[in-house]
This record gives structure tokens, C-alpha cells and sequence, in this order.
């Protein structure tokens, strides 16, 4: 079921900031920023070749990274992204095995055709995981 990785998630206090790091920094190649409303972030990507870094900073009230960025105000790692080919069957068999989904298990949208879910951090060894349909 579980394909590449497809990112690794990183939350950040400061979107801006975080780029211009990795972009001077690390000469890295950092997309353009893209709000996500539905999700409450704003994020780039940074592409590393075999997969990707995604930048979040939070976007309006209640915003599911504030909590973190609480926690761990200088940011840290937030999630990892596996791709999966069909969502509604990985999520079919995720809560057969008695995963828990966030968000009622229902698959959002981030780009066009690839829907997404998040899974419980407690079911996953302390890691919040993010499934993406390829
Ligand atoms: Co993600």
C-alpha cells in the first residue's frame, strides 16, 4: 500500500524567513509560497530530487500547526508524506486496523487530484502521517 515518500513537512514560524535560508543558505530550490485555506497553511517546496521539503507557517484562526508551533517555537518536523495509489482503499484499510483518521477520516484536496489524509500521531509511534494519493 505505501508507496514514496513523498515529503517531509516542516513547520515554521516564519515562512519567509525559512525560505530565504534555504534558498541562500542551502542553495536550495524553493517554489513560490501557495496559500492552502482549507487546511490552514501556507507552504513552499523545497525540491531536494529524490523527494521534497514542505515549508508551513500557519494561515488564519485556528490553524492545525499553531498548536505545535507552541510547542516548538523555533518550528521542527511536523509530518511525513507517503504516497499511496488509491486513498479511499488505504483509508478503507487504515480503519480496519483500527487507525485513526484526523478529520473524520475524510479525504481533502490539496492539488487537483490528489486527495490527502492525516493519520493519529499516537497510532504511528509519535509522528503525524500524511497519506497522498500519487
Ligand atoms: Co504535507
Amino acid at each position: 500500500m505505501l508507496g514514496k515518500l513523498n515529503h517531509v513537512a516542516l513547520a515554521v514560524p516564519d515562512l519567509a524567513a525559512a525560505s530565504a535560508k534555504y534558498r541562500g543558505t542551502l542553495g536550495a530550490d524553493v517554489s513560490e509560497p501557495q496559500a492552502l485555506p482549507e487546511h490552514g497553511v501556507r507552504v513552499v517546496f523545497v525540491d531536494v530530487g529524490n523527494t521534497k521539503i514542505e515549508l508551513l507557517e500557519p494561515l488564519g484562526e485556528g490553524s492545525p500547526i499553531t498548536a505545535f508551533l507552541e510547542k516548538n517555537p523555533a518550528g521542527g518536523m511536523h509530518h511525513l508524506c507517503y504516497e499511496v495509489d488509491d486513498i479511499l482503499a488505504a483509508r478503507d484499510r487504515l480503519k480496519s486496523e483500527g487507525a485513526r483518521g484526523l478529520g473524520a477520516g475524510h479525504p481533502k484536496t490539496r492539488a487537483p487530484g490528489k486527495p490527502v489524509l492525516f493519520l493519529h500521531p499516537k497510532d504511528f509511534f509519535g509522528t503525524l502521517v500524511e497519506l497522498e494519493q500519487a
